[in-house]
């Protein structure tokens, strides 16, 4: 398999070796809140589940554990891993999960109707993407998220210094098996798209009667094109300054996406958010959520299910505090004259 795969365990191990990314200090992406008020953009996400007010990026493993909250749990092909003999691949007794259904099955145990997200990388072959989408939809996924930031894979110092460029064996993304073209029970490669297009993200829209959401969006122009081609929502974020070293934080580039969308999708932001205070600053920005990525693995690192769920009501936590500092009770009582930027103070 190639790289993408790699992705899946490059920043889980290292825990005390966490590096701040680039943007750190700038919030980006997928946060988590949890009772706070639906939000001004929450009818246009009902589609997709439950509550959009927060979402979290886990891995399979953490999966049934960050539901109770998370809202939202966001699976990809390269995190949807099963292992064999490996430690921290597999799972004590019984057999071991297997993609995305696992995924959701385990979100079921959970909670009856959980919302789970779909990461997609659009294949160059198109009968695999729809391959995945179908996976997905018969899986019970609540909405896809297709990556519009990866025409090639991040080049990672760390990953090279590491030599790592591929899971360890015994590891596998088991959504990549059984896949059209390959033999039955081999894994397809998941290799970047260079190509992919406004008409094949539209293609993908066209294949689901499930909300196709975009991530990787940083620019307002892009923004508008994803609306126009069908986009149920935007996910700015810059891949957690994964891509592209000198990629501009996805939070100075919210309050523009923000504007060109004009309310008609919500916009979630991810990377670098770390603490309750970025959630704040997301959501007053215009977010209509954020994600997290990367603090979800570490704790799943340092306590294993336990950690993620602290990490979650951390953050929560440290939401709410920052809210009722702020003066408000809800989401929609931060406002973007709350935010202090850089030169300006009001
Ligand atoms: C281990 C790992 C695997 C990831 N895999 C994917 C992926 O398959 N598709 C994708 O769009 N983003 C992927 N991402 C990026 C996250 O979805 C998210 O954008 C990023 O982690 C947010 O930044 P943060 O880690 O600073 O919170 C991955 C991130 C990590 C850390």
């Amino acid at each position: 398999m190639t790289v993408p795969d790699a992705e899946a365990v490059a920043d889980a191990e290292p825990v005390a070796d966490a590096e701040p990314v680039p943007d750190a200090e700038a919030l980006p992406d997928v946060g988590a809140m949890a009772d706070a008020e639906p939000v001004p953009d929450a009818e246009a996400m009902a589609d997709a589940g439950p509550v959009p007010d927060a979402g979290a990026m886990a891995d399979v493993e953490a999966a049934a554990d960050v539901v109770p909250v998370a809202d939202v749990v966001a699976v990809s092909g390269a995190v949807a891993m099963s292992g064999g003999s490996l430690p921290g691949c597999g799972v004590g007794g019984g057999p071991p999960p297997r993609g995305v259904p696992a995924v959701v099955a385990a979100a079921r145990e959970a909670a009856p109707d959980p919302a789970v997200w779909f990461l997609l990388y659009p294949h160059p072959r198109r009968e695999v993407t729809e391959a995945l989408v179908r996976r997905a939809e018969e899986a019970g996924c609540s909405a896809l998220v297709v990556t519009a930031d990866s025409p090639r894979f991040g080049r990672r110092t760390r990953d090279l210094r590491n030599g790592f460029d591929d899971l360890p064996p015994g590891c596998a993304a088991e959504n990549m098996r059984d896949l059209p073209g390959a033999p039955p029970g081999a894994l397809t490669d998941i290799p970047m798209h260079p190509a992919a297009s406004w008409r094949d993200f539209a293609e993908t829209v066209g294949m689901t009667s499930l909300p196709v959401w975009i991530k990787g969006v940083l620019h307002p122009a892009d923004a508008r094109l994803a609306v126009e081609h069908g986009a149920a929502g935007v996910i700015v974020s810059n891949h957690g300054g994964r891509q592209c070293d000198t990629a501009a934080a996805s939070l100075d580039c919210l309050p523009a996406v923000v504007d060109a969308v004009a309310g008609a999708v919500p916009v979630l932001l991810d990377g670098g958010v770390r603490r309750g205070g970025d959630v704040a600053v997301a959501l007053a920005l215009g977010a209509a959520a954020v994600g997290v990525g990367r603090p979800v693995l570490w704790g799943l690192a340092a306590k294993g299910a336990a950690g993620v769920r602290e990490v979650l009501r951390t953050l929560l936590d440290e939401y709410d505090h920052t809210l009722a500092l702020c003066g408000g009770r809800r989401n929609a009582d931060l406002s973007a004259d709350m935010v202090v930027r850089g030169d300006a103070a009001w």
